[in-house]
């Protein structure tokens, strides 16, 4: 095994410091309480997430739908900690991510969350291969560790042949599974994704929804933003968002919590060693 590099164990300092074992007694594992996200245009105030209340369990697949405008995207930037809100708590993986550091905060969120963005948002001066490396660079792997599981990961969404193109040589169904693949670097429990099959065509769209398919078998938790059937056929739960609130929350299917190890609890109080 691969020493843990310095940015593993600042994540595990991060762990120990924000999630004790009250707090994964008492915390929920992803939730928002009473959240407001405004933008100030200067001439008048959007309020594009309105007093909004969830809770999301580990393993669970939830599809957020609604109509373009109704917050699903300022929802997952909320939920995934890359925006704050303006008033109510967030928390991700049983932490309460509001009082955090942007520093303290970036590092959790590569080692808990992958989010697949709604443009895809890869970096245009980098290779398909470099962009999956790219968030395992970040979380501190060695070199040659970082390139053997993004050639895996190539192989998985089937683009080995593509690992030296850039986003620009790529059609927009291979740059979101290069999207996805990058999602997965770090291995993350969560997974949160931005509309993943919009403007793909069919063949692309049932691929990617074998992979979410594949995730939630996995018991990865999934929330994602769509209005495509072929993923929100899996869901646990289909959310309908309106002006920035949920207006309906539908339990489609229970989550088959035996079928997944035991939540993840500290062993002991005491930080980790360097
Ligand atoms: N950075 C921003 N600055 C100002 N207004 C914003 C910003 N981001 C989102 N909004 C506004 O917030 C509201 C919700 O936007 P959001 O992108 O979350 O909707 P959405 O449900 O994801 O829509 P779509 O289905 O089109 O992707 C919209 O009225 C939008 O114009
Ligand atoms: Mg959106």
């Amino acid at each position: 095994m691969s020493p843990a590099s310095t940015k593993s164990l600042e994540f595990e300092e991060i762990l120990h410091k924000h999630r004790t074992i009250e707090d994964l007694k008492k915390n929920p594992y992803i939730a928002a309480q009473k959240v407001f996200k405004d933008f100030d245009l200067d001439t008048y105030l959007i309020r594009a997430v309105d007093n909004l209340t969830l809770e999301i369990a580990e393993h669970e697949y939830i599809a957020i739908v609604g109509a373009s405008g109704a917050g699903k995207t300022t929802l997952l930037h909320l939920l995934a900690g890359l925006d704050r809100s303006t008033k109510g708590n967030l928390f991700l993986s049983y932490v309460n991510i509001n009082p955090m550091a942007e520093e303290t905060l970036t590092i959790f969120r590569i080692f808990t969350v992958g989010v697949i963005f709604q443009n895809y948002n890869l970096i245009s001066s980098l290779t398909a291969l470099e962009n999956i490396m790219f968030p395992m660079q970040l979380s501190g792997m060695e070199p040659l560790e970082c390139k053997s599981r993004a050639e895996k990961l190539l192989a998985m969404i089937k683009l080995e042949e593509r690992a030296g193109h850039l986003p620009f040589q790529l059609s927009a169904g291979e740059q979101q599974r290069i999207a996805i693949a990058r999602a997965l670097a770090n291995d993350p429990p969560i997974i949160l994704a931005d509309e993943p099959t919009a403007n793909l065509d069919q063949k692309n769209a049932t691929f990617i929804g074998e992979l979410f398919e594949k995730f939630r078998q996995e018991g990865k938790t999934i929330i994602l933003a769509t209005h495509d059937e072929k993923l929100i056929k899996f869901a646990h739960r289909v959310l309908v968002m309106e002006d920035g609130q949920i207006i309906k929350d539908e339990r489609i299917e229970d989550v088959a919590f035996e079928e997944f190890p035991e939540k993840e609890k500290p062993e002991n109080d005491s930080p980790p060693e360097k």
